[in-house]
């Protein structure tokens, strides 16, 4: 049984005081569901005054990035442990944006997601195509390249610190989310992946995301999608009440 997961990025956006505002309008909205597991990535600087804020809540909070070094001489760089310290369960790696703006490669990716974990992170690990990439017919090679380095060397152990989230490039920000059944035969591909690389048992109890333009009106659809366990939201999470609608999308 997969734990269902909605997660918001939040990119570069809120300052404290609006990261403050819109923690305390989303957790009174959500308070009831418990079959969802909920996770909120703000950036840095406001991670710990919105851990503080949700002591009492079951909200979960993640970085959107981190190093795969501890400590030491790595000027900018922000480590597992500093995540920790800062109340995070969660770490966002290898996100399209990371990958394309800042140069990560997948051998980053595989670096950052061993250090997550070694530090006791779950480690969300993001994937996907590029328009170019899916139009050309390279969809399946370029996630299969992907995932086997994200999770090359991770145990059976530490997969169980790993969530994935699968957000084809062309959905992310741009409105076209991808269909429902482009997406589940994209998640299902995924599955049997990691089926083969690591273990069927490992496959079946791995969550695996969808992110790129999900709201409310389309995450009912997604969601009813066999192996599609949950979503990586990025501009409805920045609204408690569509944030909100999303989490509540079975009820
Ligand atoms: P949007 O939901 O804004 O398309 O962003 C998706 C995303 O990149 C989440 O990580």
């Amino acid at each position: 049984m997969r734990i269902p997961v909605i997660a918001g990025n939040w990119k570069l956006f809120k300052k404290t005081a609006q990261a403050l505002q819109l923690v305390q309008d989303l957790a009174p909205l959500v308070k009831d569901v418990e079959d969802v597991e909920i996770i909120i990535a703000p950036s840095f600087t406001v991670l710990g005054p919105v851990r503080s804020l949700l002591f009492d809540s079951s909200i979960s909070v993640a970085g959107q990035n981190c190093y795969w070094e501890e400590e030491g001489a790595f000027t900018g760089e922000i480590s597992p442990g500093m995540l920790i310290d800062a109340g995070c369960s969660h770490v966002i790696i290898g996100h399209s944006e990371r990958r394309q703006l800042f140069g990560e490669t997948d051998e980053n990716v595989n670096k950052k997601s061993k250090a997550a974990i070694r530090a006791g992170l779950t480690a969300i690990i993001c994937i996907g195509e590029t328009l170019q990439e899916r139009e050309s017919g390279e969809t399946f090679t370029v996630l299969q390249r992907q995932i086997s380095a994200a999770l090359s060397n991770h145990s059976t152990s530490e997969m169980e610190q790993v969530i994935l989230a699968y957000e084809p490039v062309w959905a992310i920000g741009t409105g076209k989310t991808a269909r429902d059944d482009q997406a589940q035969e994209a998640h299902a591909f995924i599955r049997q992946l990691v089926a083969k690389l690591l273990t069927p048992t490992i496959a079946d109890s791995l969550r695996i995301l969808y992110g790129g333009s999900v709201k409310p009106d389309n995450i009912a659809g997604l969601m009813s999608q066999a192996d599609i366990d949950g979503a990586l939201v990025g501009g409805a999470s920045l609204t408690a009440e569509s944030f909100a609608s999303i989490i509540r999308y079975g009820k």
